[in-house]
């Protein structure tokens, strides 16, 4: 049962289960609210405030997620398994895990930030808008690979 594949597999999930059900809970409850809370010119540097300590957490979930799915990959021999059409939730783990892992790493800390708040100073409800837009879309792809990853590494 406690074989390194099932840990790596058991910590793969629970890291997963973290920062998913993190990005679902800020998409469709925290900022909702913001938006009900807020006048338009306090809520993205508010939002921005309480995310930050998300951020961190799920950078390092990030970093869970990335080294035991590598981990699997490689114990398992999936590496042929990237390019065919049935196993598309492979290359589609792979692609979520990029783009939110150049999000927290690079784009956030560089420009993101900064970017969201200048942009703010003048389109306040614009800007509000486009990051909720950005949460669901990345939710939404997220959540899809979850079901994929699921189905299709049970025989699906
Ligand atoms: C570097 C990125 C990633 C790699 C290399 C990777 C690789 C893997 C591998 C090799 C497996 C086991 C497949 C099998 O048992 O045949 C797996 C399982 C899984 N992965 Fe990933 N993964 C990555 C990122 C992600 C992300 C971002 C998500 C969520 C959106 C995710 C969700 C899952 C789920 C739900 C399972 C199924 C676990 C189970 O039911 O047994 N993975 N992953």
């Amino acid at each position: 049962m406690f074989d390194d594949a099932n840990i790596a597999r058991a910590l793969h999930v629970l890291g997963v289960v973290l920062w998913i059900g993190g990005v679902g809970f800020v998409t469709t409850i925290l900022l909702p609210a913001v938006g009900r809370m807020k006048n338009p010119r306090e809520r993205v540097s508010f939002f921005e405030s309480i995310e930050g300590r998300f951020a961190r957490q799920a950078r390092g979930t990030t970093l869970l997620v990335g080294v035991t799915g590598f981990y699997l990959a490689h114990q398992f021999d999936l590496w042929d398994q990237f390019t065919q059409l049935e196993s598309w939730w492979l290359p589609a783990m792979v692609f979520v895990w990029a783009v939110f892992s150049f999000m927290l790493f690079i784009a956030e800390p560089l420009f993101l930030h900064r970017w969201f708040e200048t942009r703010a100073a003048t389109k306040p409800e614009a800007t509000f808008r486009l990051i909720q837009r950005m949460h669901w879309i990345l939710l939404l792809i997220s959540l899809v690979t979850v079901m994929g990853a699921v189905a299709g590494s049970h025989g699906g």
